[in-house]
């Protein structure tokens, strides 16, 4: 069955490793993820942002979850990625799931605390790990569109992990959501400071446009939990692309899903192996 996020996260911060977060659309991306953890016996966190909850709703992909996660003979957890509303996680926690993030990076400090300690509260009532965010990972991210990068201040964040009581923490250095028209600038030592005085694991948004290695040198720092969104949808369409090219007479839904889940799962094994999360299950 699902489980939480908790144990995953903090053998990956005493490992040195990252686990692998990848943001699910539909049933075969879904099933592509977890059979690439399968394959790799890797510790896995499935994640759904608020746009495609309200596309597939909590309950149905908390059931796809928790059906995939009962085959499964590796850790599966189902994360709430950017939750953007105390209600929003609320729901989460009564479909099912098994992690949550709440997002008040969009807030100032006091306000980012005041919303992500509200959350935290009742994800620690229903013993669900929570992710907070602390400074500003640009780009767009579903419905969140930040102007401009603003990095985490690693004081800062010690005293938010303090008064919020989240249990892992989204770190700004630099990353955004989505692919890069420029060669990203990554602060990476930044990571070092913020885990200098943050004792909680850190966690890598925007991972998607990131070279192999500025990801394993973040992860060697501290990021434990790195996040893949964009890649993974692109990957999924463009195998079906290319299969109704090649026949442009295929109607068999299931032979666009077939195409679509193999190149995911590839891919995701690529991206597990980056992250060091294979043969940590
Ligand atoms: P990318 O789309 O850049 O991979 O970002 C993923 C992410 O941070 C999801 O929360
Ligand atoms: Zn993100
Ligand atoms: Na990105």
């Amino acid at each position: 069955s699902l489980v939480t996020s908790k144990q995953m996260l903090l053998d990956a911060q005493k490992g040195g490793y990252a686990v692998g977060a990848f943001n699910v659309e539909n049933m075969e991306m879904l099933k592509a993820v977890v059979a690439a953890a399968e394959e790799l016996q890797a510790p896995v966190m499935l994640q759904t942002t608020p746009s495609t909850v309200r596309y597939g709703t909590l309950e149905t992909f908390k059931a796809m979850a928790a059906a995939e996660a009962e085959k499964a003979t590796v850790p599966v957890c189902l994360h709430l990625d950017h939750g953007s509303s105390y209600e929003l996680v609320l729901n989460a926690l009564r479909a099912g799931y098994t992690s949550v993030m709440f997002d008040g990076s969009h807030a100032d400090f006091e306000e980012n605390i005041r919303l992500t300690k509200q959350a935290a509260d009742a994800a620690k009532a229903c013993g669900i790990p929570v992710e907070g965010e602390l400074g500003k990972v640009g780009g767009k991210e579903d419905d969140l569109d930040v102007e401009e990068d603003t990095n985490t201040d690693p004081n800062q964040a010690k005293e938010f992990v303090e008064r919020t009581g989240i249990t892992s923490l989204a770190v700004a250095i630099g990353t955004a959501h989505g692919f890069y028209a420029n060669k990203p600038v990554l602060d990476k030592e930044r990571i070092t400071q913020v885990k200098k005085l943050v004792s909680i694991p850190l966690v890598l948004h925007g991972a998607s446009g990131l070279s192999d290695e500025d990801v394993r040198e973040c992860v060697q720092r501290g990021m434990c939990k790195v996040n893949f969104a964009t890649e993974l949808r692109v990957v999924y369409t463009d195998a079906g692309k290319k299969l109704l090219l090649e026949d442009p007479d295929l109607f068999d839904p299931k032979k666009l899903g077939v195409a679509g889940m193999e190149a995911v799962k590839e891919f995701v094994k690529g991206r597990m192996l980056v992250c060091g999360c294979d043969h940590k299950a």
